[in-house]
């Protein structure tokens, strides 16, 4: 008997021309300078590693009782990170999921019918078509305008049927910040609540009081501000992310999503328990890879020069930078050329939806001795087509 399969996803995607080169030259064990890697606990941090593993030993953690909104402890310590950053969140109005990337499931789930769409920027983060397309909503961008900084233009989004918009500050790749001023854009071009992503927001690669660091707290606009200990501690595979719900009709908001959350129940009793130790640590990894970052920054701002033919788009925050390469060449070209012929290995701007230039992606994690190289090889390449 056959299985009819739903359509949601396009389930079959072959895989390109980059993936098929990649996947044999790992297979081969080819020499690789990968430029990509922004997974921390694979990039040569140190971490706490003995206390980590000693929070996960809670002994309330050998009962089930749970909450849909998460341990009473777990949302207290969220809210202690918010109090660190200035904000004031009362934790009834923190959600815990598994993930950031849960957070976004669920609050399609609350806010869209099939059909509906939500308003994420571009360029941004690749998951957003999936994470759309798996709660049968519509994806209907705005553009990022870039003029030796980035703003966002929601005038120019389709917003017929939409139901929320997205800001990701700092933005990945592109690294903006929302700033003080654009929330209130955002609302006159369409009164929708913002998701507000903010998961990079203690990677400040400078200051810039013009810029939001949260949107937590706020009592006006309706908001959704995600994160979780993906990015704040570097721990992306503990698995656990959290929404705040704040601004008007966030106590209603709230009461709907614990309906959800209690569906699932996802976020796990050992890792919330933990997750009070873990947010304590949080300091040093994120002094370690604050640091490579900036490293880095300045290797690209040297390499990227006012002689180079490589241009360093202004990366505010994050873990990535964004270079644009002159050319005919198609960043898709460029990229599977460079793995070819020089084992180097970058993302295509075209992954998070850049237009009208070449672009690459950059990795502010990596091994500041790696990006020197690489780019190195990338500008020898660039200099000679
Ligand atoms: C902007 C942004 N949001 C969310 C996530 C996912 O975070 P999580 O691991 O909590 O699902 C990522 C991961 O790279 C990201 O870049």
């Amino acid at each position: 008997m056959p299985i009819t399969y739903s359509r949601r996803l396009h389930w079959t995607t072959p895989r390109n021309r980059l993936a098929t080169l990649l996947a044999a030259r790992r297979a081969a064990r080819a020499p690789l300078l990968d430029l990509t890697g922004t997974n921390p606990t694979q990039a040569g941090f140190e971490y706490p590693a003995r206390e980590i593993l000693q929070a996960l030993t809670h002994p309330g953690a050998l009962t089930y009782d749970p909450s849909a909104a998460g341990l009473p402890q777990a949302r207290e310590a969220v809210a202690g990170y918010y109090a660190d950053l200035g904000f004031n969140v009362h934790p009834e109005r923190i959600l815990l999921t598994a993930s950031t990337s849960e957070a976004y499931s669920f609050l399609f789930k609350l806010l869209c019918d099939p059909g509906c769409s939500v308003l994420p920027p571009r360029p941004s983060y690749p998951l957003f078509d999936y994470l759309a397309r798996l709660e049968l909503c519509r994806l209907s961008s705005y553009p990022l305008h870039y003029d030796g900084a980035w703003s966002p233009v929601p005038e120019l989004a389709d917003t017929t049927n939409a139901r929320a918009w997205i800001a990701v500050s700092p933005n990945n790749p592109t690294g903006s910040y929302l700033k003080q001023h654009e929330p209130a854009r955002f609302h006159a071009a369409a009164p929708l609540p913002i998701i507000c992503d903010e998961v990079f927001t203690c990677y400040a690669l400078r200051e810039d009081p013009s810029r939001i660091h949260s949107m937590a707290g706020q009592d006006t606009t309706p908001s959704f501000s995600l994160s979780g200990l993906s990015k704040i501690c570097g721990l992306p595979q503990m698995k656990l992310g959290w929404i705040v719900a704040s601004g008007e009709g966030a106590s209603d908001s709230m009461a709907r999503l614990e309906l959800i959350a209690d569906t699932f129940l996802s976020a796990s009793a050992p890792v919330q328990y933990a997750s009070v130790q873990w947010l304590a640590l949080r300091g040093a990894v994120q002094s370690a890879i604050l640091s490579r970052a900036r490293e880095n920054l300045a290797i690209l701002r040297r390499l990227a020069g006012p002689t180079s033919p490589l241009t360093l788009l202004d990366a505010e925050g994050g873990w990535t930078a964004v270079l644009r390469i002159p050319g005919s060449l198609s960043d898709e070209e460029r990229v599977y050329r460079l793995l070819d012929q020089d084992n180097v290995l970058l993302q295509p701007g075209y992954f998070y939806d850049f237009d009208g230039g070449t672009y690459v992606v950059v990795s502010l994690l990596t091994r500041p001795g790696h990006l020197e190289e690489g780019i190195t090889r990338l500008l020898r390449r660039v200099s000679d087509t």
